[in-house]
């Protein structure tokens, strides 16, 4: 099959590379893996004349509907998800919504530009949220579970603490369906809402995308386009007779493209053989790194399969140097990241902190540590056992 990876993230890049006098060919962090499949979904929206929502992100919502037996909608991306909820909820000061401070920003900035306190919770040793013993439920609240890397969170635990909040799960870093024993991302079977994220170098693929899944009936179809009280086409259709040009809902601009869900349509269904390519690539990371200083986060989920695969995170022993790390890892042409260093160290959520306008909830200890130590190599459906050899041997030569 015709891959885009290739073309794009391969021998094109190797051009580049080569009229720069450099020997080796980048290793990208996160590249989605595209085919004539994709191609050609893009490409009957386009014939089709109707790029915006329509029936493509119809048919996508059908399908996350059928796979996780909840009602889906989607929306542009993980982040209007998000803000379409805080508008169907209501959010706004006088609520709190509590977050992990190993989190996306985006996130929080949403429920801080509706005008709520956030609050910030330290993370166990998996890089979970953790709810200490000083945090205190309040009639207006919203707690966001963030499910890192690609593993399941523990949500049955914090639904058993937050008996009457709305319980939303991040599921950015999972995809759909996605299965760890008895826990169905998406299904929303121990918590309110569900918001997942079809960002190009998520484990579901699209220009940008996200969908929200739930089992309640908040108006969310109205509120994430306008307010309006049809979906974008039927306002242009000659056939409906009876469209009357009416907002009945508090709205903003959270649909998806036809053009993004029709990508993302074919990468669910290929959701097997893309989460087998990203299994295999951590499982050559995993025999490179057992027995050496670096720890593999999630390392027992990985290994029985119960992993999305989304991010390959590390954590570096203490006395390693990560920047030196990264640098080594630039000379060969390697990406490399940090997912995600604790919000309440981030500029912006640092001075708010100060303001008291953020409320931290306790010690952010694990948090600190965790910021310190973790550094995320390149994973994706496209990555070969080469490639993770030479990332492999570049970090363990220079983790000291
Ligand atoms: C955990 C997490 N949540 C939310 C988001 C936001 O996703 P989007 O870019 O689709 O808005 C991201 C983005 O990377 C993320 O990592």
């Amino acid at each position: 099959m015709h891959s885009y990876t290739k073309v794009f993230g391969g021998r094109a890049r190797q051009k580049s590379t080569r009229r720069r006098g450099g020997n080796l060919t980048p290793i990208e962090f996160g590249l989605p893996t595209l085919g004539k499949a994709e191609e050609d979904a893009v490409l009957q929206v386009m014939r089709s004349c109707w790029l915006s929502s329509g029936e493509f992100a119809e048919n996508l919502e059908i399908e996350i509907q059928r796979i996780v037996n909840a009602r889906a909608y989607a929306t542009g991306s993980a982040t209007m998800a998000f803000q379409t909820l805080l508008l169907a909820l209501g959010v706004g000061p006088g609520w709190k919504v509590s977050f992990p401070a190993i989190t996306f920003s985006g996130m929080p900035m949403q429920a801080f530009i509706a005008g709520a306190t956030v609050q910030l919770v330290d993370i166990d040793e998996n890089g979970f949220m953790s709810l200490p013993s000083c945090w205190q439920e309040t009639p207006n609240q919203v707690v966001v579970i963030t499910h890192l890397a690609g593993a399941a969170g523990p949500v049955r635990a914090i639904r058993s603490q937050t008996k009457a909040a709305t319980l939303v799960e991040d599921c950015a870093h999972l995809y759909p369906g996605f299965k760890s024993n008895d826990y169905i991302a998406g299904a929303c079977s121990h918590s309110d809402f569900s918001i997942f994220s079809f960002y190009p170098t998520k484990c579901v693929a699209a220009a940008e995308g996200g969908a929200i899944t739930t089992r309640s009936d908040l108006p969310l179809e109205q509120i994430r386009l306008h307010g309006f009280r049809h979906g974008a086409r039927r306002r242009y259709e000659v056939s409906d007779q009876h469209w009357v040009y009416d907002i009945v809902n508090i709205g903003t601009k959270a649909n998806l493209t036809d053009v993004s869900a029709s990508i993302a349509l074919v990468q669910l269904k290929r959701i097997d053989e893309l989460t087998a390519r990203r299994r295999a690539a951590a499982s050559w990371y995993m025999e490179r790194l057992r027995n050496s200083p670096v720890r593999v986060l999630h390392g027992n989920l990985r290994a029985a399969k119960k992993h999305a695969e989304h991010l390959f995170i590390v954590l570096l022993p203490d006395d390693a140097d990560r920047n030196a790390i990264r640098v080594e890892l630039k000379k060969n042409k390697i990406a490399s990241s940090v997912h995600f260093p604790s919000v309440h160290l981030l500029s912006f959520w640092r001075e708010q902190i100060e303001l008291g306008r953020v409320e931290v909830l306790g010690a952010l200890k694990n948090a600190e540590l965790y910021s310190r130590s973790a550094l995320s190599l390149p994973l994706h459906a496209a990555l070969t056992e080469k490639q993770v050899d030479l990332i492999c041997k570049v970090l363990l030569n220079n983790v000291g």
